[in-house]
């Protein structure tokens, strides 16, 4: 295992992307975390993280000494680079001159840049072309080290014990931006680090089938199907493992996409011949739901009727032992996080996670070091269609939070039926995989409006188109035109009682992805 510290950049999670796509297992954990586990753990080698923090102040976060003392070679990047300089007997200093953005650095010969270069100027000096984001730098080298690539502005832009295997880079090699970022990264965890290449998904099938099967024996697990991609894979693996021992729970709660409860039974009860208990909710969900417009208390209900089938179900499954999530990895690094950061709840999101443990059950999340692109190409690998495997991500509360206000039986139905054209309209133009979510939303206010020769008085629908990362911050799509016309045409033309569609341009942050 490559070991990373997390000092809170937002980058984290993709230098450990990249690591496993080059087939090596790496972890994430927070730079405070418990020496012991350090210890432990037996890491072939540590990457430290950038993060926000000035290193020089005194409180700033530091990583633990055994970092330095275990012998394995150790690789900071920007702040992770400070942090080791600081600790090791250095120097960091404010910058004179901030970097932000496209450097070139002349590099020196080191066993990290070997071969690495993207071009050599006049002189025959190896220069690299690199992204850099920085307020402080080091400013003197601690004993041992040597720089390895400078330019004016950073006269220490990456040091190197190369005795030790300490290395410092004050660019980010994981960002795409640091063209041969990738390659470093290679470099460092292969040949320096010496790890093997044995992260692979046919790999990681045949370990995870094991350890479920001598986890769970005879057994039996039960899992809320969802219908999303991660529940899916969990579900088909777990399926792969323990055949009929599994039991899905798939809840349609009223608040689906159009087709959506058909296309899950068919998949998994039809066509893979998983045990799936469909219950069909939509009423008592709708019920409950009546006179509340409040979207946190929608959630809370939505959330909570959930819950409750979930468990009549289960209960009535005999001897089940163990409860099956498709928790993935980033909502496993999220939930632990650094004892000394948390984040602000903005929305109460409601997962199956929520499950009370009243059932005295344990848990079984199989996927829970997996990163997202991770998962998908074991959906695949499990024989999961395209369709599903890359559809894109779904709120627990479904179009509970996309129907403004109260929820209605007749809000949902023109709601299903204006955000199966516009995604259909998405797929067949090529703009659904360039997007990282698209929907509609309905809004409950009525706008006149002339049909033929008559006046209409009839419902909004908004529709909204982002691009994103990781949901945290996203850009509107900016669909085309003629694409955006042809849409609204059809969802006024063939949803009865829309007549007028509007498209939502406000970025993440200040608005948020969701209307509520
Ligand atoms: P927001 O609206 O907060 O959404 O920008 C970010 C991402 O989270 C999803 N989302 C939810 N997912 N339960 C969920 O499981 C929820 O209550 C919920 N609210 C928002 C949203 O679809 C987007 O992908």
């Amino acid at each position: 295992t490559v070991l990373i510290l997390d000092f809170g950049s937002q980058y984290t999670q993709l230098i450990a992307r990249r690591i496993r796509a080059t087939n090596v297992y790496c972890e994430i954990h927070p730079f405070d975390v418990d020496p012991q586990i350090i210890q432990d753990m037996a890491p072939i080698g540590i990457i430290l993280s950038g993060g926000p923090a000035s290193a020089f102040t005194e409180n700033a976060p530091r990583a633990p000494q055994i970092v330095f003392e275990l012998g394995v070679p150790v690789l900071g990047i920007c702040y992770g680079m400070q942090a080791m300089a600081d600790q090791l007997n250095g120097k960091v200093a404010n910058a004179l001159a901030r970097e932000f953005g496209y450097a070139e650095l002349m590099v020196e010969p080191c066993r990290l840049f070997e071969n690495i270069q993207d071009r050599v100027n006049a002189g025959g000096q190896k220069i690299l072309d690199v992204w850099m984001s920085h307020g402080d730098r080091v400013d003197a080298l601690p004993p041992g080290f040597s720089i390895i690539a400078h330019n004016a502005a950073t006269p220490i832009a990456a040091m190197a014990d190369e005795s030790r295997q300490f290395y410092g880079l004050q660019f980010h090699p994981e960002v795409t931006h640091t063209l041969q970022g990738c390659a470093i990264l290679d470099r460092f965890v292969h040949d320096i680090c010496q790890a093997g290449s044995d992260w692979n998904m046919p790999n990681y099938i045949d370990e995870a089938i094991g350890r479920i099967r001598a986890r769970v024996g005879n057994e039996r697990v039960i899992l809320g199907l969802s219908g999303g991609v991660d529940s899916s894979v969990a579900a088909a693996l777990i399926h792969r493992a323990i055949g009929d021992q599994l039991t899905c729970v798939f809840v349609d709660n009223g608040l689906l996409r159009q087709h959506e409860a058909k296309q899950v039974m068919e998949t998994f009860s039809r066509n893979l011949a998983v045990n799936v208990i469909h219950i069909d909710a939509r009423r008592q969900f709708l019920e409950r739901l009546q006179g509340t417009s409040d979207p946190e208390q929608k959630r809370r209900i939505i959330g909570r009727e959930f819950v409750e089938i979930f468990q009549q179900e289960a209960a009535r499954i005999d001897d089940a032992k163990w409860l099956a999530q498709g928790t993935i990895y980033p909502d496993v690094i999220e939930s632990a996080g650094s004892k000394t950061q948390k984040a602000r709840t903005i929305k109460s999101h409601h997962n199956v996670g929520g499950l009370p443990d009243t059932l005295h059950l344990e848990l079984l999340e199989p996927l829970r070091e997996l990163f997202k692109d991770e998962v998908r190409e074991l959906g695949l690998a499990l024989g999961l269609p395209r369709d599903l495997v890359f559809r894109h991500p779904f709120p627990g509360p479904g179009l509970g939070v996309r129907i403004l206000g109260e929820v209605k039986y007749e809000y949902a139905e023109l709601l299903r039926q204006a955000d199966a054209i516009f995604i259909e309209e998405l797929k067949y133009s090529g703009w659904y995989e360039k997007t990282a979510q698209a929907f509609a939303v309905f809004l409950p206010v009525k706008s006149v409006g002339v049909m033929g020769d008559s006046r209409s008085y009839e419902y909004v629908i908004a529709l909204r188109a982002v691009q994103t990362e990781d949901y945290m911050t996203a850009h509107w799509a900016e669909l085309p035109y003629t694409l955006l016309a042809k849409i609204s045409n059809r969802i006024i033309n063939e949803v009865r009682g829309i007549n007028r569609v509007v498209y939502d341009i406000s970025g993440k942050p200040p608005a948020t992805i969701e209307w509520e």
